[in-house]
């Protein structure tokens, strides 16, 4: 029922459906979660970056006693600029410290030292030869993906346009993710200064990238159902990698208040803001991204910002407020699903089945 290219991607990765589990950063993809879909037929992905090597390991131990099948497992990669000075004159640093106030919380007054794990956390997931790492927000160095390839682990790369697609099939990658516009969560941009308007559409990105590139493309971006997956293997993809609609999953450590906006947002109440994080990302549009709607360009960068705001967003999730959490979402949001990850994975598949008949 598949076209040629995507039953040899499932062939490669030994898996039914071609569906993965998005990484998502932030304590949001459990054990639970990775090892469901995985048993499930598809592919599970730690979101791993901001992951202590310690929580790392566990994890990794934990789902492979789970299951027996592929996971994945994703890092930020990225050389983490000088730390800016702290100017308190600076509307948007001003604009926190007002909230800091207002929530009681202790203000700061310079950046929190950030500690750049990286390497570290590489280091973990080579050990547990971990069968696919993806890496966002750029392409690690060629020793690093051959260290990872040499024990038969796959390198994916997420790219949000033609030159980082080029880039990262230069680097000898095994596959990429092309995260169009819709996209819930941080844009993967190797440019940290991107902007909303260089931002790239689907359907747009993957028939440029697919004419050009000939390692296999994973299509991400607003999917929801099988049959938009389907649509996305017309184009060239050989699976979908989906983030928002996984966030509806039991299994997904997401608040209440976040899965209420999930299925309650209009379809026009997703947003680009650097607001939470110092990098571009999509979510619902709250309190917090109203705040600071005027003063994006003065948002110092991340990883800064989001140590920042990593308090204010914690105060929100603590008492199910919308207000400061980071609500990520793709723009097809409405359409998340209340379910089991692993009936999720089977639901996408019947859907896959249908669409193919179409
Ligand atoms: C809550 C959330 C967190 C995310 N965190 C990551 C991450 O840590 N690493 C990554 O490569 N992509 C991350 N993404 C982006 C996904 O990989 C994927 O591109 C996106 O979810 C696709 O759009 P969709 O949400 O509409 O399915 C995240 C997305 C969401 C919704």
């Amino acid at each position: 029922m598949y076209p040629k290219h995507v039953k040899e991607f499932l062939r490669c990765y030994d898996i039914q459906y071609p569906i993965i589990q998005a990484p998502m950063a932030g304590g949001i993809t459990t054990v639970e979660l990775v090892a469901s879909v995985c048993n499930a037929g598809g592919i599970g992905s730690f979101g791993a970056a901001y992951m202590s090597v310690e929580q790392l390991d566990h994890d990794i131990k934990a789902v492979k006693k789970r299951t027996s099948a592929l996971f994945s497992a994703n890092l930020f990669c990225f050389d983490v600029p000088p730390a800016p000075a702290w100017e308190a004159t600076n509307p948007a640093i001003s604009q926190y410290m007002k909230l800091f106030e207002q929530f009681g919380i202790e203000t700061p007054s310079k950046y929190p030292m950030i500690e750049d794990l990286f390497s570290k956390q590489l280091e973990v997931l080579i050990e547990h030869q971990v069968p696919i790492i993806s890496f966002t927000f750029g392409v690690p160095d060629r020793k690093q993906i051959e260290r990872i390839q040499s024990y038969g682990g796959k390198v994916w790369i997420t790219v949000t346009n033609l030159v980082e697609a080029q880039q990262a099939q230069d680097a000898g990658v095994d596959a990429l993710i092309v995260q169009g516009y819709e996209a819930g969560g941080h844009r993967g941009s190797f440019d940290p200064q991107a902007k909303p308007s260089e931002q790239i559409g689907l359907i747009s990105l993957l028939q440029l990238v697919s004419g050009a590139i000939d390692i296999p493309v994973i299509a991400s971006g607003g999917l929801m159902t099988g049959k938009s997956v389907m649509a996305t293997m017309v184009l060239g993809a050989v699976a979908g990698q989906l983030g928002t609609a996984f966030l509806g999953c039991q299994e997904a450590n997401v608040t209440a208040s976040w899965r209420s906006a999930l299925k309650c947002a209009q379809d026009t109440d997703t947003i680009l803001t650097r607001s939470f994080s110092g990098k571009l990302a999509r979510g619902i549009a709250n309190r917090h991204t109203k705040l600071f709607e005027k003063m994006e360009d003065e948002i110092p960068p991340f990883p800064y910002i989001n140590s920042v705001t990593g308090p204010l967003r914690q105060h929100s999730k603590q008492i199910e407020s919308c207000d400061h959490q980071s609500l990520w979402a793709g723009q097809s949001c409405r359409l998340t699903r209340s379910m089991g990850a692993a009936s999720l994975v089977e639901l996408l598949g019947k859907e896959l089945q249908e669409a193919a008949r179409f």
